[in-house]
C-alpha cells in the first residue's frame, strides 16, 4: 500500500435565513462535482459533511497535499454550490470564494484546508473535527490536551509508542512563520505560545514513532487577513489519526467535555463556549451559535473511505457522528449555561473581543464624530 492523502477542504458559500445551514441542493451540487472528479480519477473517494453554515469535503487521493487538480475540484464543487445558493438568494452566497477565478491552490483564496499524507496502517481510523463560529486557534487547547496531557491521554503514560510524546508545529499567523516544539520536554515553551490564541495556532502534530508519521493537521487560513477586511470567518477543520500508537478515539474526544471559551461567535467578535453537536444539530440558533464542534469518524481503507454505509443510500459514505450520542447531553447543558451567562454582559468585555480582534468596529467613526466634544478632566 502506497501513501494516501486525505484532504479536508471547507467553505461557507451560503446558507438559509442567516449564517445557519447550507440548502440540501448545495450539498447535492457539491456531491455531483466530486463524483465526476472520482470518475475522472482526480480523487479516489469522498464524503461530504457540514457544521453550521460550512460545507466540508473529505477526499482521499494519491496526489499529495496542495495538489492543483484536487484543489481545483474542491473549488469547482464550492462554485457549483454557490451558484445554487445565488439562485435561491440565500444568505452569504459565495462569500468564501474570494477570488474571481481559481489559481493553482485554494490556500489564500478563502476555503480552509487540512491535508495529511501517510502510509496507511492495517486499520486506519481518522477523526474529522469541524467547527463553526470560531477560528483555528480554538483547537489549541483541545489538541494540547489530546497529545500532551497525560491526564487526558493515558496512552502517553502506558503505550510504548506514545510514551516519548509528540512534536507540535505551531504557526505564527501574523508573521507567517512556523516552529516545531517537541513535547513533553518543550511543553512549557509550547504553552507559552499557544495560550495566545490571537496569534499562534497549532498546524500539525507528528508522532515520534517513525512508522506512524503525521498525527494531526488543522486548517489555519485566516480569512480576515487574506481579504484584508472582514468577509466571513475562518471556521476551522482538523484531521486526527487515532488508535494503535496514537491517542484513542475516546482520548481525542474527551477534551470537548469541557465547553472551553473560544473566540469568533456572533459577528466574529464574541467569546463563547464550544458546543459539541451532531451534524444535524449544528445549526447555530442561539445568538448565531454557540460555537459548534462536530466530530466525525471513518476509516481510510485501501485509499478509500470506510464508514457506516447504508444499503438504502448507495454510493454514499456515512460517517460516525460522535457527538450525536446522549453522553454529550451533560456537556451541552453546561455549554448553554456558560453561553447564557456570558451573553448577559452584552457588548461589554469579556463577552466581546478586544478592539483589535473584533471582525469590524465603528469605534474610529464614533471617535471622529465626537473628537471635539472631549474636555480636560478636572
Ligand atoms: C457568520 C456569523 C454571524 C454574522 C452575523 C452578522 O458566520 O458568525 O454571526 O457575523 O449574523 O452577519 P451580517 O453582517 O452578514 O448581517
Ligand atoms: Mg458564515
Ligand atoms: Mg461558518
Amino acid at each position: 500500500m502506497g501513501k494516501v492523502t486525505v484532504s479536508l477542504i471547507k467553505a461557507d458559500v451560503g446558507s438559509v435565513a442567516g449564517h445557519t445551514t447550507p440548502h440540501p441542493k448545495m450539498i447535492e451540487a457539491v456531491k455531483s462535482v466530486l463524483s465526476d472528479g472520482t470518475k475522472k480519477g482526480i480523487i479516489e473517494d469522498f464524503a461530504t459533511a457540514r457544521c453550521g453554515d460550512d460545507i466540508s469535503l473529505i477526499m482521499t487521493h494519491d496526489k499529495g497535499e496542495n495538489n492543483e487538480k484536487v484543489h481545483k475540484l474542491a473549488w469547482d464543487a464550492f462554485m457549483s454550490a454557490a451558484e445554487e445558493a445565488k439562485k435561491m438568494h440565500l444568505y452569504g452566497a459565495g462569500q468564501d470564494l474570494l477570488a474571481e477565478a481559481f489559481s493553482g491552490n485554494v490556500r489564500g483564496l478563502g476555503p480552509g484546508a487540512a491535508e495529511m499524507t501517510f502510509e496507511e496502517r492495517k486499520s486506519e481510523p481518522v477523526i474529522a473535527l469541524l467547527a463553526d463560529k470560531t477560528e483555528p486557534s480554538a483547537f489549541n487547547l483541545p489538541l494540547a490536551r489530546i497529545f500532551a496531557d497525560p491526564f487526558t491521554t493515558t496512552g502517553l503514560v502506558i503505550d510504548t509508542r506514545m510514551h516519548a510524546g509528540f512534536i507540535f508545529e505551531v504557526v505564527d499567523v501574523k508573521e507567517h512563520k512556523k516552529i516545531k516544539i517537541s513535547t513533553p520536554e518543550g511543553l512549557h515553551d509550547l504553552l507559552a505560545f499557544i495560550g495566545d490564541i490571537t496569534r499562534y495556532a497549532i498546524k500539525r502534530i507528528f508522532s515520534k514513532d517513525n512508522s506512524i508519521g503525521i498525527a494531526a493537521v488543522v486548517s489555519t487560513e485566516k480569512l480576515s487577513l487574506i481579504a484584508g477586511k472582514y468577509v466571513g470567518k475562518d471556521d476551522p477543520v482538523a484531521l486526527i489519526r487515532a488508535q494503535s500508537g496514537l491517542p484513542a478515539a475516546g482520548e481525542v474526544l474527551q477534551p470537548f467535555a469541557f465547553p472551553a471559551l473560544v473566540s469568533g461567535w456572533m459577528r466574529g467578535s464574541h467569546w463563547g463556549p464550544f458546543y459539541p453537536s451532531s451534524q444535524d444539530d449544528s445549526n447555530p440558533t442561539f445568538f448565531d451559535g454557540p460555537p459548534r464542534i462536530v466530530a466525525l469518524g471513518f476509516h481510510v481503507r485501501d485509499g478509500k473511505i470506510q464508514g457506516l454505509e447504508d444499503a438504502s443510500k448507495p454510493g454514499e459514505h456515512i460517517l460516525l457522528d460522535y457527538f450525536k450520542d446522549s453522553s454529550w447531553d451533560a456537556v451541552r447543558r453546561q455549554a448553554m449555561e456558560v453561553a447564557i451567562y456570558i451573553r448577559r454582559h452584552g457588548p461589554f468585555m469579556p463577552a466581546i473581543l478586544p478592539p483589535e480582534e473584533l471582525e469590524y468596529t465603528t469605534l474610529p467613526e464614533v471617535r471622529k464624530k465626537l473628537q471635539d466634544k472631549w474636555e480636560e478632566v478636572d
